[in-house]
């Protein structure tokens, strides 16, 4: 039998496959469209302490193999989450990973006290890194102080598995994921969207009402498999690759760029079931090359560092 199976901090994921957050509500919007419970995990959209309406329109729009977003964190609030999402989700068989976002440390804190206590809670991801708010945000994700400071905060409040979710809008990604690290992380989340522009020459206006935006998409997925093989070279805790994945090669070569797991996210709008078939396609690619565990494959590319060129700083 093969095994598709990953654990981080001891909690056991079915699959090396899960949906990114923002990308699919809060898990319990798409049971019509896709059999959730063969996916690895669910990733929830970013909660806050409160209810939060986002961003103006226009929050999306769609660039060459890309989709550049500004929602703006829209959320329902972790209670409302609590009241009406979390019912919901106790009949999921794969691994619900709440990811929270908020606009000062004791906001994190607050929140992530919150959803603790719940069981189907198994773990969270921290979002330091969404380029669309004014308070938090990319302020966080862009300073490793504050990475560290969140990260130590957080681990002292939870057992459970904690993922911080890194920007790759830094010079140095590496040295964020050490600072996660090095406060207790158990993974970090390799990575979040890259700030992007788009303008409408007939009207000259800005196609996101908050001028920039998050870019996400095919466009971006060479950036994040070197984002990826970066942090692998310099942490010793599992990443979770993102970045532009529509199927199961891409998926195996964020594994093979160092990434323990891998999140659908943009393609999702594409096809929901995407995860489910990456899943399956990896399985299957496996099975064709004899490989007993996926994790077999984890950093596994063959090794041609004498010929990197960005050597000296990775
Ligand atoms: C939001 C957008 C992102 O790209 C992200 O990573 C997190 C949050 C948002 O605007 O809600």
């Amino acid at each position: 039998m093969m095994n598709e199976t990953f654990t981080i901090a001891g909690v056991t994921f079915r699959n090396r496959v899960l949906v990114a957050s923002g990308t699919f509500g809060y898990g319990d919007e798409v049971p019509e469209l896709v059999d959730a419970d063969k996916l690895g995990g669910i990733v929830t959209k970013s909660l806050s302490m409160k209810p939060r309406d986002g961003n103006p329109a226009p929050r999306i729009a769609e660039t060459a193999s890309g989709m550049l977003n500004s929602i703006g964190l829209a959320n329902i609030g972790v209670q409302k989450f609590i009241d009406e999402k979390i019912p919901k989700l106790s009949s999921f068989a794969s691994t619900v990973i709440a990811n929270i976002a908020a606009s000062s440390v004791e906001e994190y804190c607050a929140v992530l006290e919150a959803l603790d206590p719940f069981k189907v809670v198994a773990g969270f991801e921290i979002n330091v890194s969404c380029p669309n708010v004014k308070e938090g945000g990319l302020s966080f994700g862009t300073d490793k102080v504050k990475v560290a400071l969140i990260t130590r905060e957080l681990r002292r409040r939870t057992k459970k598995p904690l993922i911080i979710k890194l920007t790759p809008n830094v010079t140095h990604i590496s040295e964020f994921a050490l600072a996660a690290e090095s406060e207790g992380a158990d993974a970090v989340s390799v990575i979040n969207t890259l700030i992007g522009m788009a303008i409408d020459i007939r009207t000259r206006k800005t196609r996101i009402s908050t001028i920039t935006g998050g870019l996400s998409g095919p466009a971006i997925k060479p950036i994040a498999i070197a984002k990826v093989y970066e942090v692998y070279r310099a942490v010793q805790i599992p990443i979770i690759g993102i970045g532009g994945i529509t199927s199961w090669e891409d998926a195996v070569e964020f594994l093979l760029a160092g990434a323990s797991a891998v999140q659908i996210g943009t393609y999702n709008f594409v096809d929901p079931s995407a995860g489910v078939k990456v899943a399956e396609g990896i399985k299957l690619f496996c099975e064709k090359q004899s490989i007993g565990n996926v994790g077999e494959l984890v950093g596994a590319m063959e090794a041609q560092r004498s010929l990197s060129v960005i050597e000296s700083w990775l």
